[in-house]
C-alpha cells in the first residue's frame, strides 16, 4: 500500500492525505467513546441558527458510533417570543407565573417536535441517510419549586429533584437518543420550569456520564483577555470565572466544573460559531473548545514500556533535524526505565532520560524533547526539574548534558560549558569526537 499524497503534489492528493491523517487521528476516540454516555446541551438559540442542522448531523454521527446520547435543549428565545408581558428575573432566574408556564409548555412541545423531526430525516443525500434514529422523551425529570428568593416567590420556576437515571439508561441501552427538556414534574402533578444547564448537569451526574457538553450560543471559549482556554481543572475554572465577562462561558463554566466534581469525567464548552466544532473537540487531541476535568490531565512520571511509541513520536522529528542522536527502537525499549515522560490527556508530549554514573557522582541527562505544538508552556523546565530531583535522590552532585545545537537553553538554566574531560570515564570512552557535542555541566545544590 502506497502512502497517500506521496505520488503527486496536487491539492487533491494533499486533501486526501489530510483526510486520511485526520481519520486515523480520530480512531482512538472512536474506540474510546463506544458505549459511553454523553450529555449534550444546547440553548434554544442554537435551534434558530441556520446551521443547526449541522449539529443534528454531528449528533447522528455520534449515535452511529455507538455513543449513548442524552440531548438537553433550551427554550429561552421561544418562550420570550410567546410572552405578552415583561419577564421578571430574580438573581438571573425567571419568575414563572401560571401564564408564563403555559408558554413554556407550548414552547417545549414545539421545540421537541422540531428536534424529533430533524433527527428523523433520512434523505439519501444527507449524512442522515440510513440513520433511523429513535428519540425517547418523557417524565424523566422530577422537580420541586425553587421557592422564595429575595422575598419573591418564583412560583413555577423549579429545581431538579431527581433524574430517572435507570429509566434513561434503559432507553440508551436500547440504542435510542434521550431528549430532555427544561421542565420537570412534581409528585403532585405540577409542572416546573427548569434551566437547561441544571437539567443537563444533574442528568450527567446521575448517569455518571463520560462527558457533559455545552454548546455556547454566544461568545467564544476564551478567558477575560480573549485567549483560548483549552484545558481547565475545576479549581482553575473557579479562578477564571472571577474575571470573565457575562456570556455563555460564564453561564456554563460553573456547571461544567460542578459536574466534574460530582464524577463526570470531562465537561466541554464548545462555541457554536465554529463549523464542525463538536467533531473537532471530540475527535482531536487538542479540540477547539474548553475542556474541564476534576484533576489536571497532565502528569510528569516515570516511563513504562507502553510509552515507547509515544516517546518515539516526540523524538523522531528532532532526530530527523539532527538535534537528537538517533536511537533504535530496541535501545529505547531497553532504556525506557531511565525515561520520564510528560503525558497530556493521554498523549506523550515530552520526555527526558537520566543515565546515572554513581561512581563519578554524576548523571547524564539525555533526550530532552517536547513535541513542537506543546513547546510553549514550561514543559522543558518541568522535565529538567524532574531529572534534577531524581538525580539528587540518587545522591548525584553533578548533572551533565551533551548537545550540539541547544547549549544556550541549558546555560540559561544554570549549566556551564565544560570539556569532554569533565565526563565520567566510561562516558568519555563513548564520546563521539566527530559529533563534537558541547559538554554542559550543572552542580546540583542540596544533593
Ligand atoms: N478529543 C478529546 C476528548 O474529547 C480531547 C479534547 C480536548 N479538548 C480541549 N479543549 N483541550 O476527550
Amino acid at each position: 500500500m502506497g502512502k497517500v499524497g506521496e505520488t503527486s503534489g496536487t491539492t487533491q492528493a494533499r486533501d486526501a492525505a489530510a483526510f486520511v491523517e485526520w481519520f486515523r487521528a480520530a480512531a482512538p476516540y472512536i474506540h474510546a467513546f463506544r458505549g459511553k454516555t454523553f450529555v449534550l446541551a444546547f440553548g434554544g438559540d442554537a435551534m434558530l441558527r441556520e446551521d443547526f442542522v449541522d449539529l443534528v448531523y454531528d449528533i447522528n454521527l455520534l449515535n452511529a458510533l455507538g455513543v449513548h446520547l442524552v440531548l438537553v435543549h433550551g427554550v429561552r428565545p421561544q418562550v420570550e417570543e410567546r410572552l405578552t408581558s415583561e419577564a421578571h428575573y430574580v438573581r438571573g432566574r425567571r419568575v414563572t407565573d401560571a401564564d408564563t408556564l403555559e408558554h413554556v409548555k407550548d414552547a417545549v412541545g414545539s421545540v421537541r417536535v422540531d428536534i424529533e423531526s430533524l433527527l428523523s430525516v433520512g434523505l439519501p443525500n444527507t449524512p442522515m441517510a440510513g440513520a433511523e434514529i429513535r428519540v425517547a422523551s418523557g417524565n424523566y425529570v422530577t422537580a420541586q419549586p425553587a421557592g422564595v428568593v429575595d422575598g419573591v416567590d418564583l412560583l413555577f420556576t423549579g429545581e431538579v429533584r431527581k433524574i430517572a437515571a435507570a429509566a434513561i439508561r434503559a432507553r440508551l441501552d436500547a440504542g435510542e437518543i434521550v431528549l430532555l427538556s427544561p421542565i420537570g414534574y412534581s409528585p403532585t402533578g405540577e409542572v416546573f420550569n427548569l434551566t437547561l444547564e441544571e437539567v443537563a448537569t444533574q442528568a450527567a451526574i446521575a448517569l455518571a456520564a463520560e462527558k457533559l457538553v455545552f454548546i455556547l450560543d454566544h461568545g467564544e471559549t476564551t478567558d477575560a483577555k480573549g485567549r483560548r482556554v483549552s484545558r481547565l481543572t475545576a479549581a482553575q475554572a473557579a479562578r477564571l470565572l472571577r474575571d470573565l465577562p457575562d456570556g455563555d462561558m460564564k453561564l456554563y463554566l460553573p456547571h461544567a466544573a460542578h459536574a466534574c466534581k460530582k464524577g463526570v469525567a470531562k465537561a466541554h464548552l464548545i462555541s457554536a460559531d465554529v463549523d464542525g466544532a463538536v467533531l473537532m473537540e471530540l475527535f482531536s487531541h487538542d479540540g477547539v473548545g474548553t475542556m474541564v476535568t476534576r484533576q489536571s490531565v497532565e502528569s510528569l512520571r516515570q516511563a513504562t514500556i507502553d510509552d515507547v511509541g509515544g516517546i518515539l513520536s516526540v523524538i523522531e522529528p528532532l532526530e530527523a533535524d539532527g538535534i537528537l542522536v538517533r536511537r533504535s527502537r530496541e535501545r529505547l525499549e531497553q532504556e525506557v526505565g531511565q525515561f520520564f515522560v510528560d503525558e497530556l490527556d493521554g498523549r506523550i508530549v515530552g520526555c527526558v532520560a537520566l543515565y546515572p554514573f554513581p561512581e563519578a557522582g554524576a548523571g547524564e541527562m539525555a533526550c530532552l524533547a517536547v513535541a513542537r505544538e506543546y513547546q510553549r508552556g514550561g514543559r522543558g523546565d518541568a522535565l529538567l526539574a524532574a531529572v534534577e530531583d531524581a538525580a539528587r535522590e540518587l545522591g548525584l552532585t553533578r548533572l551533565f548534558v551533551l548537545t550540539t545545537r541547544t547549549a544556550h537553553w541549558f546555560i540559561e538554566r544554570g549549566f556551564a560549558l565544560g570539556t569532554p574531560e569533565d565526563l565520567p570515564a566510561p562516558r568519555q570512552a563513548m564520546y563521539n569526537w566527530q559529533r563534537r557535542s558541547k559538554v554542559l555541566v550543572k552542580r546540583l545544590e542540596g544533593a
